[in-house]
């Protein structure tokens, strides 16, 4: 990560630099509608709904549809929101499947509780980090942002965010401010030694946490290695372990049921005998 003053959100504010000329590149350039629909397919597995089933997605910086498309090639419904109206004229002149909404994300989502089964997001999480207006405050914006967010996705769903971020300072305000909003999470960071494909992934899950899933081109099967970051805003929920192993406790053994629920796997029903304490054999 570096920074660098080729950015296009050092540019302008984005409903200014996602004008029409802009606009017309996602709906033209066979690489970038190329680039959209990949990042769209990582993130969508990254999100691990369930086999099978129809999901109702929300696309944050939905522009152009691109990224919708491909949740719509998935058999997924979906809803978008962007704040360029020349973005989502491409959209519309395309006629994508989804619902549009012209808003800015740094307002909120205006959504009703629990509406949405998952949330992707391609390469729009950093133009939060800007202070365009006078008024603006990049941490409160991301916080409105997130705790909006977390309330209109139902319990056990993720948000994926592919992005670009500028260093690891921007980094760790973003994940703050989603940590302070209720998710837990974390980044995983595909093909980590390649410049070129190095690929930035925000994971975040509401309601429950989750074991991150694995990056690509990593070489270690490990699951702590460098290339994910994983952070939880349960931080008091093993109080009291003094010495204890927090793994096979009965949160760790309820969250990876509900896991594999959600992965659509069978999973036994709980009872009072689920993770119960066993007498140690001699
Ligand atoms: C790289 S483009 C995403 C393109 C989109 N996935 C597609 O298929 O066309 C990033 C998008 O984020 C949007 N964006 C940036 N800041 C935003 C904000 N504060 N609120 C809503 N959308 C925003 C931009 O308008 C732009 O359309």
């Amino acid at each position: 990560m570096s920074s660098s003053c080729r950015r296009p959100e050092h540019s302008a504010p984005p409903e200014m630099f996602y004008n029409q000329e802009e606009a017309r590149k996602y709906s033209q350039n066979s690489r970038m509608m190329e680039i959209q629909s990949l990042m769209s397919q990582r993130a969508v597995e990254l999100l691990s709904l369930p086999e099978g089933q129809s999901c109702l997605l929300l696309d944050v910086g939905c522009g152009s549809g691109l990224s919708g498309d491909y949740l719509t090639e998935e058999g997924h419904h979906w809803m978008g929101v962007d704040i360029s109206t020349a973005m989502l004229d491409v959209a519309l002149d395309r006629e994508v499947e989804g619902d549009l909404i012209l808003g800015d994300m740094g307002q909120g989502m205006p959504f009703r509780p629990g509406t949405f089964d998952g949330c992707i997001s391609i390469s729009a999480l950093q133009w939060l980090c800007n202070a365009d207006k006078k008024t603006h405050s990049p941490p409160k914006r991301l916080y409105t942002f997130f705790s909006t967010l977390y309330s209109s996705l139902s319990r056990g769903a993720r948000a994926v965010f592919q992005l670009y971020p500028e260093n690891s300072s921007q980094l760790e305000l973003i994940t703050t401010q989603a940590m302070k909003a209720g998710f837990s999470g974390g980044m995983v960071v595909d093909y980590p030694n390649s410049t070129k494909a190095k690929k930035f992934f925000l994971c975040l899950f509401a309601g429950v946490s989750g074991v991150l899933p694995r990056a690509l081109g990593s070489e270690t099967s490990d699951r702590t290695v460098s290339n994910q970051v994983q952070f939880s805003g349960q931080r008091t929920r093993f109080k009291g372990m003094k010495g204890k192993s927090a793994k096979k406790g009965k949160d760790w053994i309820m969250e990876k049921k509900e896991r594999r629920r959600r992965q659509g796997k069978e999973v036994r029903a709980d009872t009072k005998y689920t993770a119960r304490q066993r007498r140690p054999h001699f």
